[in-house]
């Protein structure tokens, strides 16, 4: 088994962004990427620090905008108006979840596709499902990079995504698909779910239930992805994958903490990245 070191692959790529970004500024761009938090969401406010302090460190213009609570809608989408306007930013991104009375759907729909840093308004998620990208969610990109930097041959391989959301789930299929990987989706009402996992080389769980994925789920020799982030009775942080009892049997596996996770921030970077390059051209 080999565990694959999310960690030291996003410090890897971190070191490179810092030098390309610092050739984009002699070009006269500094890549700027603005995040919105609205309300007091103690995990929301832990992410939007990261994201920050990482923009920070890449040499980016970095900005959280926090908002409260009962800011109203039309009051955030009036906001994002201004930020889609201004040049100095990149890429956009609204924390979720957002308070009840907010439509995440008409938020959005209202950022910009062009700075849309998640991925997640629709003209984007179309784009990547008709095989055209432009921004892409970034959990799943951290995913591929991470199989090609360990030599995962996607081509031909038999793929079941457990979890079925616009943020993971459903990107995630249709980045192994374009890789013609053969994939299947499964979710909370498949049935005979751990016979089905058995048949993928390429496991990846984001289904948001601690240790959720036992040995009886996995084929010898699979490549094992934990998407999850739970925590466990005594407040600890662990995946949806059984790691102990998994680890032995995978190939290669993700750890939690250490895995997933480091990386998708750093491709939140790396899209801001490419979205200012592309003001050049
Ligand atoms: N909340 C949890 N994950 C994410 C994410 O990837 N993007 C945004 N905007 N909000 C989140």
């Amino acid at each position: 088994m080999t565990l694959i070191d999310g960690k030291a692959l996003a410090d890897k790529m971190a070191v490179a962004l810092k030098t390309k970004v610092d050739a984009l500024k002699t070009a006269g761009v500094t890549p700027g990427l603005v995040v919105v938090l609205v309300g007091e969401n103690p995990a929301s406010q832990v992410y939007v620090r990261n994201k920050e302090r990482r923009a920070t460190a890449a040499g980016f213009n970095s900005e959280v905008i926090r908002l409260a609570e009962d800011t109203s809608e039309a009051d955030l989408l009036s906001l994002i108006d201004k930020l889609n306007a201004d040049e100095k930013w990149h890429g956009i991104l609204v924390q979720l979840p957002l308070p009840a009375h907010i439509s995440e759907e008409k938020v959005l729909l209202e950022i910009s596709p062009d700075k849309d840093v998640d991925g997640f308004h629709p003209i984007n998620m179309g784009r990547l499902w008709s095989g055209n990208p432009l921004m892409i969610p970034s959990t799943p990109a951290g995913i591929m990079v991470m199989l090609e930097e360990y030599g995962v041959d996607v081509s031909g391989k038999t793929a079941v995504v457990i979890g079925r959301s616009n943020i993971v789930g459903k990107p995630m299929a249709q980045m192994l698909l374009d890789k013609n990987a053969t994939v299947t989706i499964a979710h909370s009402k498949t049935k005979n779910l751990p016979e089905l996992a058995k048949t993928a080389d390429i496991l990846v769980v984001a289904i948001g239930r601690g240790n959720f994925v036992t040995a009886d789920f996995v084929k010898p020799g699979a490549v094992v992805i934990d998407v999850g982030m739970n925590r466990d009775d005594n407040g600890k942080l662990i995946g949806d994958v059984k790691f102990d009892e998994v680890a032995p049997i995978a190939s290669l596996i993700t750890p939690v903490p250490g895995g997933v996770g480091p990386m998708t921030i750093t491709m939140l970077m790396e899209q801001t990245y490419e979205a200012a390059k592309r003001q050049l051209d």
